[in-house]
């Protein structure tokens, strides 16, 4: 696990901020760069961000708090953290990480995708800004057999390789460099993406609400993309509170690391929605959207093969980021419950995701008109069951279980350290997670599923 310093008894984090950055760099991934843009642009843009913020405040900052507590107070893996409260609910645990293998899986694919662009912006190759060739380009790398597989190896072997390591050392100091560098160059991004001619389409595109384009699939959608973009709901932020020092202040840290997130979600669609309009893309892309606009804006600025070479640098140190808390999750509860050996754990792990990737890297060329289940090929049906099923129903569970079984009382004790620091919305709080998170998702989730298994 990122930074963590050997101590008296269990491990725990270096520093504040090495935490804050590796929560953030948990946080802060594909989710924000590749997933928000296109899922935002394919449900309607604005009526979705909309509903995103709705969910973020209702549940987002909720949950954050609820699961860095439950891991502070347990200090165990997510299976460990129900069951030392309550036995039966350990299973719950057990679907957390279950989510976060199947998660892994697909992850890995895309990160193979940045690789492979990485390797054609230093050669030279994305200097263009013709959308026709663009597409064409995106449409060739994905769909190719052997490519697609060896770079989803590729990423999965980075990823394993680093969980291997002990995380420790090297990522938290690459960190505390990557992060805030990645904030500046997607902060350059969104300017330039929002001072391209014909930019204003797009911004309007992204941040004005059309309300004839809200429905509950788009509301499922923004709960799962909230749940998925803050790593909420399997356990990932109550393994990363398990290695808390008592003395933290978590209200804090659970408000800055949503609103990190957040940020660079929506810069991430401000440098993309523009170019989709100035350039003649289409908003509602899909998983190509990122890696089709983004080489345009690049190539309309100057140096634009440096800043393109960066970028993906940076897009591959997120994803890495992020990846290694999935497969760490994984490894840490069959270290902790097998007491199965580190490296051998890791690597099994590291494999068994790697082959249960492959059919989401064939989804988009051999194996894209499989269809599986709803109409649905692999790809498109494990993020689906993922993020918009199991990753809200750990998040239903979990607020269940902090609000009603061991308690907001208790829960509240251990985020206010006893007491001894502020937490001024603890009333609120308790409230949101006894009522307001529980009614929210099933709400959604029972109207939307409804109306999908209905229509
Ligand atoms: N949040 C990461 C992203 O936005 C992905 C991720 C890492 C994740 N850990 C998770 C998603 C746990 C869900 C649950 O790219």
């Amino acid at each position: 696990m990122a930074n963590i310093s050997k101590g008296e008894g269990r491990d725990q984090w270096g520093s504040k901020l090495g935490f804050i950055m590796a929560a953030a760099g948990s946080a802060v991934g594909l989710g924000n760069l590749w997933k928000f843009p296109y899922v935002a642009g394919k449900n309607g843009g604005g009526a979705f961000v909309m509903v995103y913020f709705i969910m973020l405040f209702l549940v987002g900052f909720t949950l954050m708090l609820a699961e860095l507590v439950l891991g502070r107070h347990t200090k165990l893996n997510a299976i460990g953290a129900y069951r030392k409260i309550s036995k039966k609910w350990s299973w719950v645990g057990g679907l957390g990480i279950a989510t976060g293998f199947m998660i892994l899986s697909y992850y890995s694919v895309i990160g193979g995708w940045v690789i492979k662009y990485l390797i054609t912006a230093v050669t030279g190759g994305l200097n263009v800004t013709d959308a026709a060739v663009l597409s064409e380009m995106f449409g060739s790398v994905v769909s190719s057999t052997g490519g697609s597989i060896f770079f989803h190896a590729l990423f999965m072997v980075a990823t394993l390789g680093i969980v291997l390591g002990g995380v420790g050392g090297g990522i938290e100091k690459a960190s505390k460099v990557m992060m805030p560098a990645l904030f500046v160059i997607i902060i350059l991004l969104a300017i330039r993406g929002c001072t391209l001619p014909g930019a204003v389409e797009g911004i309007k595109y992204l941040l004005v609400p059309d309300f004839s384009k809200l429905s509950m699939g788009v509301v499922l959608s923004a709960l799962g993309q909230v749940f998925f973009s803050l790593s909420l709901g399997m356990g990932c932020m109550i393994t990363y509170g398990s290695y808390l020092p008592d003395k933290e202040n978590i209200p804090q840290s659970a408000t800055i690391i949503p609103l990190l997130d957040t940020g660079v979600a929506l810069l991430a669609g401000l440098a993309t929605l523009p170019a989709v309009f100035a350039f003649g893309f289409e908003p509602a892309g899909g998983p190509g959207l990122m890696f089709e606009t983004l080489p345009a804006v690049f190539a309309s600025m100057p140096m634009g093969m440096m800043f393109s070479t960066l970028f993906f640098v940076l897009v591959l140190f997120a994803a890495l980021s992020s990846s290694i808390s999935l497969l760490e999750v994984c490894v840490s509860y069959v270290v902790d419950e097998y007491g199965l050996n580190r490296k051998i754990a890791t690597w099994g792990l590291g494999f068994g995701v790697f082959l249960v990737g492959v059919p989401s890297a064939l989804s988009f060329g051999i194996w894209s008109e499989v269809k599986i289940l709803f109409g649905m090929n692999f790809f498109d049906l494990f993020d689906f069951l993922t993020s918009n099923v199991m990753l809200p129903l750990g998040g239903l569970l979990l607020c269940i279980f902090v609000g009603w079984v061991w308690g907001t009382d208790k829960a509240i004790d251990e985020a206010s350290n006893n007491g001894q620091i502020a937490f001024g919305l603890s009333g609120f709080w308790a409230f949101l997670v006894k009522f307001v998170g529980p009614v929210a998702i099933s709400v959604v989730f029972i109207n939307s599923l409804w109306g999908f298994i209905a229509g």
